[in-house]
């Protein structure tokens, strides 16, 4: 199946494609201001964390970082540490990383493949599934249930070659009812069967000032005029769409360039794909071309102070860089890198220090960037729903395709 056989991107993609040959472009209704202590303010980064990071579910890893039955991951998620494994059986289940005997981390490499998973404190071995196979020195320890004992499993769900979960095992909102339809349109890239070529972590000012730099391109030919937009080519023009609190970013000059002139017939998947797609609260895909086709995926997480975030870069190729191909994809990754530490983050480290010290009462933004309008709008929704709301507050989230 093509790309635009999926109808919203072929909607989204024409909308572009016309504003382009009429000359027009859309804008939303009024400048919004947003008070600057949401960026700087502890009380507001601990509602955050609680009601949007240790609640919802979130894009935690692309299926092709554990694609092999065995293959486990694990991370931190806002503070909680948790293990992904994928079974025997081919399943994705994700678990709280911390033992049911004392607590520490039962898995600690980042990744790797294990059929059971031995903790290192006092010897407690667990299942794929999470169950507690043996307590260490058993007779000495003293009976125990071990059906009682399992890993603590918390919800998950693969979607378009995406793994999606909640660190909140009480979940009550649905990862289908979060999504809101976006995964039938993410299926279009095919990632399940992509390949995960190389990752890196960032460290970035608070986690909505580093989440607004992929919800613009106003500032592409500005702040990127030396590196992404050398050869001049960048608009500051973006088409937003939504599908609840996801959206997905078309250029329009680029649109125009690079479809205006074709019939659809020859629009391929890779320029009808382009542009950047968002995953609330804190994913953002973009594709590049650098030894083969590929996507930059940025995964935010907030750090310990409002202060502090961490992006995790991974980048994903649709085939695996042959041997010839792969010094060219290291190269696109690591321009990437530079673009976003050096320009992106430096920027924002200055925009975050300046605020901290009460500079501005509010920051603005303009009817061209209705995409961070969107993501404001919608974290304040969020953090003031109870979890009961939280099922209705998506049912009734506008498709603005
Ligand atoms: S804390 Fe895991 S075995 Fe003791
Ligand atoms: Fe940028």
């Amino acid at each position: 199946m093509t790309a635009m056989e999926n109808p919203d991107i072929a909607r989204v993609m024409r909308h572009s494609v016309q504003h382009a040959r009429d000359n027009t472009y859309e804008l939303v209704d009024d400048i919004l201001k947003v008070p600057a202590t949401n960026y700087t303010d502890p009380g507001r980064f601990k509602l955050e964390v609680d009601r949007i990071f240790r609640r919802l579910p979130l894009m935690l890893a692309p299926s092709c970082e554990i694609p092999n039955p065995g293959d486990f991951k694990t991370m931190e998620v806002a503070g909680v540490p948790i293990l992904l494994t994928r079974g025997s059986d081919g399943k994705v289940r994700s678990f709280i990383n911390s033992c049911t005997h004392r607590g520490t981390n039962v898995a600690t490499a980042p990744t790797g493949n294990a059929k059971r998973f031995t903790c290192p404190y006092h010897g407690w071995t667990f299942g794929q599934d999470g169950s507690l196979l043996a307590v260490a020195a058993s007779a000495d320890f003293g009976a125990v249930d071990k059906s009682c004992l399992s890993l603590k499993a918390l919800p998950v769900a693969e979607r378009a070659g995406l793994i999606f979960g909640s660190v909140d095992p009480n979940l009550k909102l649905d990862i289908d009812a979060f999504l809101c339809g976006y995964d039938a349109l993410l299926e279009a890239f095919n990632f399940k069967d992509w390949h995960f070529f190389s990752s890196r972590i960032l460290r970035g000012p608070n986690w909505k000032i580093a989440y607004d730099g992929y919800l613009d391109f106003y500032h592409l030919p500005v702040l990127h005029k030396d590196t992404l937009n050398a050869t001049g080519m960048l608009g500051n023009r973006a088409h937003y769409h939504a599908w609840g609190p996801h959206q997905r970013l078309v250029a329009p000059d680029r649109a125009a360039r690079e479809l205006g002139d074709k019939p659809e017939s020859e629009w391929t998947d890779d320029l009808v794909l382009n542009g950047v797609w968002t995953i609330f609260p804190c994913i953002s895909i973009a594709s590049f071309n650098g030894g083969g086709r590929g996507v930059m995926i940025s995964q935010l997480l907030p750090g310990d102070k409002v202060g502090e975030s961490w992006t995790r870069q991974m980048y994903l190729m649709e085939n695996a860089p042959s041997a010839d191909q792969e010094a060219a994809a290291h190269e696109q990754f690591a321009f990437l890198e530079v673009v976003v530490r050096d320009e992106d983050y430096d920027t924002g480290l200055r925009q975050q220090r300046a605020l901290d010290h009460g500079t501005l009462d509010h920051v603005l933004f303009g009817r061209n960037e209705g995409g961070a309008q969107a993501f404001h709008k919608w974290t304040d929704r969020i953090i003031a729903a109870s979890d009961e709301e939280l099922p209705a507050l998506f049912a009734g989230a506008d498709i603005v395709a």
